[in-house]
């Protein structure tokens, strides 16, 4: 089982950034542990600041992979070519949140990459990522 998780604008300071809505546990250390449950699936990590960097990545292991964990972060709500890579590729993706956006500010309601999406998850901090990991696990 081959699968990424791709994240987007500043979740590299995930941590640091917003502890109260994001937590303060590094990705890196979130995605050791992740490593650490799920021996059995080759996982992988690509995270960009940058909108075509992203899509390129989606591109790259969208026909390859088994599946494709994103989170897009504020490009989920700004971006038409992530959702038009999401919806040009043949991995399924699942959209995930750390925070639930719906309870937030009226512009992160709106999503281009779910109508391209298996499934979304959001809400459950860090968590989201690994129910998207073990959706894969129990298809
Ligand atoms: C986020 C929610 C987005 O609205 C925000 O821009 C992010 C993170 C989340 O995981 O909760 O950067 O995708």
């Amino acid at each position: 089982m081959k699968l990424i998780i791709i994240n987007g604008p500043n979740l590299n300071l995930l941590g640091k950034r917003e502890t109260d809505i994001y937590g303060a546990l590094s990705f890196e250390a979130f995605y050791e542990q992740l490593n650490a449950r799920y021996p059995e699936v080759e996982l992988s990590y690509f995270q960009s600041n940058i909108e075509g960097e992203l899509i390129d990545k989606i591109q790259e292991v969208g026909f390859s992979y088994d599946g494709i964990i994103l989170n897009a972060a504020a490009y989920t709500h700004t971006s038409v070519g992530i959702g038009d890579a999401v919806k040009a590729v043949e991995t399924p993706v699942i959209e995930v949140h750390i925070s639930n956006t719906f309870a937030r500010e009226e512009f992160r309601h709106q999503s281009y990459v779910s109508a391209g999406a298996r499934g979304v998850i959001l809400g459950f901090g860090l968590q989201s990522y690994e129910l998207a990991l073990q959706s894969f696990l129990k298809p």
